[in-house]
């Protein structure tokens, strides 16, 4: 096996961890926290309203440049709202990437709908939008009796696209949008892992009809567990808002409900958390931006010395300011890769490879794709490694 005491060595440096476990990505809890999770306590309002829950809809909004944005349990309730809102119906297809985490993909299945899995671009590891153009051009026609974008070889609607930010780094989101505005194609921006990541001066999550960001323990700000929808639609925005809180019609003691909704409001006690969160958000892309300039520096150095691997840094795309959510890089040999990852693991410092593609998981194995060749380069060769903010 080769040697990558040296990446282990200035990983523990980094953290000041000389010997114990540095995960991928642990929460940091230094403002607010505390005193708002009493506040609920000592108000007894924890559960489902709450000021925290108004307010961390009102920050995330003004934060994200948004004009409303619907705050959830986590970030795959969101994902599966904010497509319904979109316009999926049984028996749709989602273009997506096959490059994320599941919840992409399941979100698309909740609709029972069907995704289609579109190549990414290598620079951004999110949806290309030249695969995308290339896909709509070749295989669908616009029915304009039904309003629909129609997959010719399945003769199903595909109703929404939806690209993810990978890593927290921005996909070339204007061009996508843009493609298919083209193609009559709304698009729900995946953007649970980029929160506060901007793309050519605009905050991912704000370029489509619907964008959601995951607050999960280990994203750049957390509430535990929660998720946001944002959207400058104020219909949407109501009609959001209405489904996840059971579809309630508002009365001052009648229980009445007028369609089967959802229970996917986030409780206020895991607002509370956001909201001090949020005060500190950009202290911590910061400090996650300093971290992966310290790493880029490293690699960078080790490189033309160490002629036994190559190993390269991913750096945020052109255009983009990341929040560098969990620094990935790239592992040019998959022999490398897995000795890398035992190697690490062994020595108590965290790596893991980048997500099985979605086409390649029993569930989905049936699912359209393209060539996938970008993918399937990438699945090989990248791995993530320690990223949490430093204190
Ligand atoms: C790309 C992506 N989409 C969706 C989610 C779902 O978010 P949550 O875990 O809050 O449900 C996550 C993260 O967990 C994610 O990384």
């Amino acid at each position: 096996m080769k040697d990558y005491q040296a990446i282990t060595k200035f990983i523990r440096e980094l953290y000041n961890e000389p010997t114990g476990f540095i995960p991928l990505h642990a929460p940091t809890f230094n403002g607010n926290e505390k005193k708002y999770l009493n506040e609920c306590i000592d108000t007894t309002f924890v559960s489902s309203v709450g000021k925290f829950v108004d307010r961390i809809e009102k920050d995330i909004a003004e934060y994200t440049g948004a004009k409303y944005a619907i705050a959830t349990v986590n970030g795959t309730a969101a994902l599966h709202i904010a497509l319904l809102m979109s316009g999926v119906e049984p028996g749709d297809e989602v273009i997506t990437q096959p490059l994320t985490f599941i919840a992409t993909a399941n979100a698309i299945s909740y609709c029972n709908a069907i995704p289609i899995f579109l190549d990414v671009d290598k620079d951004t590891m999110g949806l290309s939008p030249e695969a995308l153009e290339q896909f709509l051009k070749r295989n669908t026609k616009w029915d304009s009796q039904a309003s629909k974008r129609i997959n010719t070889s399945t003769s199903k609607p595909i109703s929404a696209c939806m690209p993810m930010h990978t890593f927290g780094h921005p996909c070339r989101i204007d061009e996508i949008v843009e493609i298919c505005d083209r193609y009559g194609i709304p698009v729900v921006e995946d953007s649970a892992e980029s929160i506060g990541s901007s793309y050519k001066g605009k905050m991912t999550g704000t370029f489509g009809k619907l964008g959601i960001y995951s607050f999960n323990g280990n994203k750049t700000m957390t509430c535990g567990g929660g998720g946001i929808i944002v959207t400058d639609d104020a219909d949407l925005a109501k009609k959001a808002k209405y489904i996840t809180t059971t579809a309630k019609i508002p009365h001052p003691w009648e229980y009445r409900h007028d369609i089967v909704a959802y229970n996917y409001r986030m409780p206020n006690i895991n607002a509370a958390l956001a909201c001090a969160q949020l005060e500190q958000l950009d202290g911590f892309i910061t400090n996650k931006r300093e971290t992966a300039e310290k790493y880029r520096n490293f690699f960078s150095s080790l490189n033309p010395k160490s002629l036994t691997f190559n190993l390269e840094f991913f750096v945020e795309p052109k255009n983009s300011y990341s929040n560098y959510w969990l620094n990935a890089a790239i592992l040019e040999d998959r022999n490398d890769r897995d000795d890398f990852l035992k190697d690490t693991n062994e020595n108590g410092v965290m790596t893991r490879p980048i997500w099985t593609l979605m086409n390649k998981l029993e569930m989905f194995k049936d699912c359209q794709t393209d060539s996938l060749e970008n993918a399937q380069w990438l699945v090989g060769r990248v791995i993530n490694i320690p990223s949490s903010v430093r204190i």
